[in-house]
């Protein structure tokens, strides 16, 4: 999963803004990073609208070319999502991932022009008519949360791990969820979520 979020970080947030300063000591152009960066000519000048799809649904929202994905979601949404979460907003606890085009990516190390055109999905729209998925069921069952800021992370990870491989190994989910840090140590319930994951999906597939 780790490996998704390095993937897509394809210009980072320090690149960028370290490119962006340079260029604004020159004039305030700053070179559009959009998804396909098709068109080097194009420039964001200010606030731009990008589009993109959110837990399946169009969606557009205004930004600047330094907001990050994470601050898009939780405070430029006219109906802000709020379940990722901003712990350490510099990519290291994975407490901001969510699902770009279906890899899981630090929302606060991922800039908002970068998903134009893209698909995010975050928790709010795992569940369907209030039913939980297996993973948001296996770690309220195995007690995964206290503070629960790292607990949307940990869910995103493992979906994209079991959405990659119905039949991922307990051992395989908790290697999925290794950008994921738990400030208040809830590991051992979580590794025997993943256990519970596994065990329940393997045997749906059987
Ligand atoms: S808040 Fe994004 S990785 Fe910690
Ligand atoms: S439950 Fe508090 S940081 Fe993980």
């Amino acid at each position: 999963m780790a490996e998704g979020r390095e993937r897509d970080a394809g210009l980072s947030r320090r690149a960028f803004l370290k490119g962006a300063g340079s260029v604004a000591a020159g004039g305030a152009l700053i070179q559009e990073v959009a998804a396909e960066a098709a068109s080097p000519s194009r420039t964001i000048d200010g606030a731009t609208t990008i589009e993109f799809t959110l837990n399946g649904a169009k969606t557009e929202v205004e930004v600047e070319p330094r907001t990050t994905l994470l601050s898009a979601l939780r405070s430029h949404l006219a109906i802000p999502h709020t379940a990722a979460k901003e712990v350490c907003d510099q990519g290291s606890c994975g407490a901001c991932t969510v699902l770009l085009d279906d890899e899981p990516v630090c929302a606060c190390m991922t800039l908002a022009v970068l998903v134009h055109g893209r698909a995010v999905r975050t928790v709010e729209g795992l569940a369907v008519n209030g039913e939980l998925t297996p993973v948001q069921r296996a770690i309220a069952a195995e007690d995964g949360t206290m503070c629960g800021f790292c607990t949307p992370g940990f869910v995103m990870s493992m979906t994209a791990c079991v959405e990659r491989n119905p039949a991922a190994s307990a051992q395989e989910l908790r290697e999925a969820c290794r950008g994921n840090l738990c400030r208040c140590g809830t590991y051992p319930h979580l590794f025997r979520a993943a256990e519970r994951v596994s065990r329940e999906l393997t045997e749906e597939i059987r």
